[in-house]
């Protein structure tokens, strides 16, 4: 969602401000905008509809300078419009602005402070930068005019202020939205991800929620709610700018594809040693044993390798596991059981809707682990504990390799917790050798990867909806599938229970209607293929994935044979694929989805 970058103390602040934009292109967004100073007084705000390619054509030679702030929006109150683009200015013209998050009390703020005044667009945003105006009038400095602004607002946030008559001083706050502050010599950075400024530092400070910045370009001062002065050290992010650029391949998603093998040796690495015994922490593991009920909370693509974490961690350690949406499962908390144990799943640990079911949680004292692909973020730093993803930066807005990472990882951590308790489905299974088998098949499937391109011309080419199905953990996957499908070639797709269709769906079958079978279970494969059967005999155009033991001669798509609890790590693979080709072929942009954005930062 919507993304902030800020820089103090450079000759060449827009291009740097614009460059930081195209990095946080992948977060989603649908406008953009700087504001720039410093040289000679000079200032410029530029601001365009569409993507940074449409502001860069906008900013002429002579907007420079050594201080600004850029933002790219994500619209939630007003339509994405010139007028509605971010940085906003207060009437005087004195105070510029940038927000991520949502203000939820700004009809009430407008209503107390700013009755009768004409405000430009309709973002919840403007009424800040008119508060801090408001408030300076009433004589107060701008650092004090900022704060009280703060005080009385209630929402997300990550602001970005600048005072034109101080413009040696850049102000920044946060809320529930994340941003950071990179340091450099006699120049200082902002930004909503450390991926933006990784070509000006890689030494970042964490600002936690309720503090405010005081950001100058040879040094920074961070204050708690009360004033108080807070130290914190830097960190050193542990980026290369390598892995976020896009290298030969036309799209993120196609070179996050290709990456899974990779990540599969890296979590074996990273999780578990030369025995191919688990390496996790040792807390995580006794915690999680003696809980009676594991609550896995996830969004989209998470909540989906979620459903395959139950059938791996019930499987092997006999715990019950229940799966649940965050946006629902906050507002409707289910009676837990007696001793509840917390997982959350979350690729950029940074979703709003999962973070409020972990400050529920928090606050009922439940204990809590974290799943996420990014150290340092929201969920990670307020669960009690994390597991890393290790699938590097996933920039592509459609998840691939973050959902084969969470299924990995839980793989790992179910066996840990299977072999404490001693569960021969545990003991038996030798972890690092099947991910390093299922590694090596994902190789082969993405080589694969041109025989799926013609597939999908023959089967999506102008279909305007399509079927997964499956049975148990098949079933999951085309949950999985069915969303890739839609959200980025835009045919309507949906997952189902094979089962469940002739209690209704099958009625939605038609002459042509493309129906993909996902077969890796010889308990369910029998039935699968007969519900594939049922769909056919009405007119289905059917497209079978299925593993080597289980498939006919007619199957489209058919897999090497792994290990039974892993299936969907390579059953998934060809689904991404579907979903890459349908979109390439139909001429949308594969990697940045119309209105869905990668970081969903409010709720
Ligand atoms: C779909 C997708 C989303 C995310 C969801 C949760 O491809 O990426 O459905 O999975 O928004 O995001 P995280 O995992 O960052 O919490």
């Amino acid at each position: 969602m919507c993304g902030i970058v800020g820089i103090i103390g450079k000759n060449n602040a827009t291009e740097i401000l614009v460059q930081g934009l195209e990095k946080l292109e992948y977060r989603g967004y649908d406008s953009a905008g700087i504001f720039v100073t410093g040289n000679d007084n000079q200032d410029y705000l530029v601001k365009s509809l569409g993507r940074i390619a449409d502001l860069q054509s906008q900013i002429s030679p002579e907007v420079q300078g050594t201080v600004g702030i850029g933002h790219t929006r994500w619209a939630t109150h007003g339509k994405p419009s010139e007028r509605n683009a971010h940085p906003h200015t207060s009437s005087n013209q004195r105070f510029i602005l940038v927000h991520n998050g949502v203000i939820e009390n700004f009809e009430e703020l407008k209503q107390e402070f700013l009755q009768g005044k004409q405000l430009n667009g309709e973002t919840d945003t403007e009424i800040v930068v008119h508060l801090v105006e408001h408030f300076a009038a009433e004589g107060l400095s701008t650092k004090e005019a900022f704060k009280k602004t703060l005080a009385v607002i209630n929402g997300s946030y990550a602001f970005a202020l600048i005072d034109k008559r101080d413009a040696e001083t850049i102000y920044v706050a946060k809320n529930k939205s994340p941003l950071l502050i990179g340091l450099g010599e006699d120049f200082n950075v902002i930004c909503s991800d450390a991926m933006a400024m990784l070509s000006e530092t890689n030494h970042f400070v964490e600002i936690a929620d309720g503090e405010m910045v005081t950001v100058k370009a040879d040094g920074i001062t961070i204050e708690d709610p009360k004033g108080n002065t807070v130290y914190r050290e830097s960190y050193e992010a542990q980026l290369d700018l390598s892995d976020i650029e896009k290298g030969t391949y036309p799209y993120y998603m196609l070179k996050e594809i290709d990456d899974q093998p990779t990540v599969m040796r890296r979590i074996i690495q990273a999780y578990t040693n030369s025995q191919g015994d688990t390496i996790i922490n040792n807390e995580i593991v006794e915690q999680i044993t003696a809980s009676d009920r594991i609550y896995i909370i996830a969004c989209g693509t998470s909540y989906n390798a979620g459903w395959v974490g139950k059938t791996l961690l019930e499987r092997m350690t006999n715990i019950p596991v229940e799966v649940h949406l965050s946006s629902e499962f906050g507002y409707n908390m289910p009676l837990l059981s007696e001793k509840p144990f917390f997982i959350f799943l979350s690729q950029s640990g940074e979703t709003a809707d999962s973070r409020q079911v972990l400050v529920q949680t928090n606050e009922l004292g439940l204990p809590s682990l974290t799943l996420t692909n990014v150290s340092g973020s929201t969920l990670s730093r307020e669960a009690d504990y994390t597991l890393l993803l290790h699938a590097g930066p996933e920039i592509a807005v459609a998840s691939t390799k973050a959902y084969t990472a969470q299924i990995a990882v839980l793989a790992v951590l179910a066996k840990a917790i299977g072999d404490n308790k001693k569960n021969p489905v545990s003991l038996d299974f030798d972890i690092a050798h099947e991910l390093s088998v299922i590694a090596a098949i994902m190789a082969t499937i993405i080589d694969e990867k041109m025989v799926i391109s013609q597939l999908v011309e023959d089967y999506l080419s102008d279909t305007r909806n399509a079927f997964y199905i499956g049975r148990g953990v098949d079933y999951y996957v085309s949950m999985e599938a069915a969303l890739k499908l839609k959200e980025i070639s835009y045919i309507q797709a949906e997952g189902f229970a094979a089962g469940e269709l002739k209690h209704g769906t099958i009625a939605l079958i038609e002459e042509g209607t493309p129906v993909f079978g996902v077969i890796t279970d010889k308990k369910t494969a029998a039935h699968t293929r007969g519900n594939l059967k049922e769909v056919e005999s009405r007119g289905a155009h059917n497209f079978v994935i299925a593993l080597a033991s289980l498939a006919k001669e007619t199957d489209q798509i058919v897999i090497p044979d792994v290990h039974p609890l892993l299936t969907p790590l390579v059953s998934v693979v060809p689904t991404q694929l579907i979903a890459y080709f349908a979109t390439l072929q139909r001429g949308y942009d594969v990697d940045k989805p119309r209105n869905l954005a990668k970081s969903v930062t409010v709720e």
